[in-house]
């Protein structure tokens, strides 16, 4: 007969199948307990009561998100403006970032999830957003996908120390969510002072939100990728070449759509070995030069 401990363990592998990778509640619920709890209905009073002796439902305790209202919104936005303008530096960037409360996703990650490998590299890839062991390691594209992301780079011969590595986020969103319009927003003026500081030859935007965001289009991936464009955003000196491709996460789901990443990857390489701008010399290949729609800037 299987024990209670094995009763636990396959309900907890039952849920890490079903895609939990982290525990919420800082103490644990016992749901079995909650019905008896509720048959002794306490009178009318005590249950309103705040003092109430009785232990309190043990939800997770969620703070107000900052941001929430419109005047918060706009003051994190001027927020993230002001300290993004301000930094000189990678270091100073990364320390903006850790002074800055204005994005809810900070309040529920673990670690700042800032940028790997080489800023003086020719190619900046700018993914979407960390999860659990980017969250847990404080480094983007640690976990499955991410050692995708290197196999991907190994391909064309790079590596960590020939290739930056960021996202559009700096934080986890829990449980890895999409995240939401304002948490894009509130990190998007780092996002840019990122790109202007590393100043890369060529920008790798893996996945529809990272392409999306920075290229201000609205189309799917699956149309954006394996398109050159020019990304530029107000105060830059000169538009960077950017190719949209598949994140690794989507091709570890769609394995069969890895030869279009092949190409994406290929036509990469091509822009890195010619040095020259993809889209003065592949004009079949590209959309129309056009700035960042959604750029920060008022
Ligand atoms: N997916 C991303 O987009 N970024 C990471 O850092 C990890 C997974």
């Amino acid at each position: 007969m299987p024990s209670e401990r094995d009763g636990t363990l396959a309900t907890l592998q039952w849920l890490i199948d079903a895609g939990a990778d982290e525990a919420i509640g800082e103490t644990p619920v016992d749901r079995l307990a909650a019905p008896a709890a509720r048959r002794a209905e306490p009178p009318p009073a005590e249950k309103a009561s705040p003092g109430s002796a009785r232990a309190p439902a043990p939800h997770p305790v969620v703070k107000p998100a900052p941001g929430a209202s419109l005047a918060s919104t706009e003051a994190a936005l001027s927020s993230a403006r002001d300290l993004a303008r301000a930094a000189g530096n990678l270091e100073e960037l990364k320390a903006a970032l850790d002074a800055f409360e204005g994005c809810a996703l900070k309040q529920h990650a673990m670690n700042l999830v800032f940028a790997d490998g080489n800023p003086k590299a020719r190619v900046m890839v700018i993914g979407e957003g960390p999860g659990a062991e980017e969250d847990r390691r404080g480094l983007p594209f640690v976990g499955v996908s991410g050692r995708l992301l290197d196999r991907m780079l190994a391909g064309i011969g790079l590596d960590r120390t020939s290739a930056y590595i960021t996202n559009v986020l700096f934080w986890r969103p829990p449980g890895n969510r999409t995240p939401t319009g304002t948490e894009i927003a509130a990190c998007l003026p780092f996002v840019e002072r990122h790109i202007e500081l590393v100043d890369p030859q060529v920008l790798l935007l893996a996945g529809g939100i990272s392409a999306k965001t920075l290229l201000g289009r609205s189309e799917g991936i699956l149309k954006l990728r394996g398109h050159w464009a020019h990304y530029q955003h107000a105060g830059m000196a000169r538009p960077i070449p950017a190719l949209a491709s598949l994140h690794p996460a989507y091709l570890l789901r769609q394995p069969a759509q890895k030869r279009l990443a092949w190409r994406d990857f290929l036509a990469l390489k091509e822009a890195l070995d010619s040095g020259r701008d993809p889209l003065l010399c592949a004009p079949a290949n590209r959309y129309a030069t056009f700035q960042s729609l959604t750029r920060s800037s008022p």
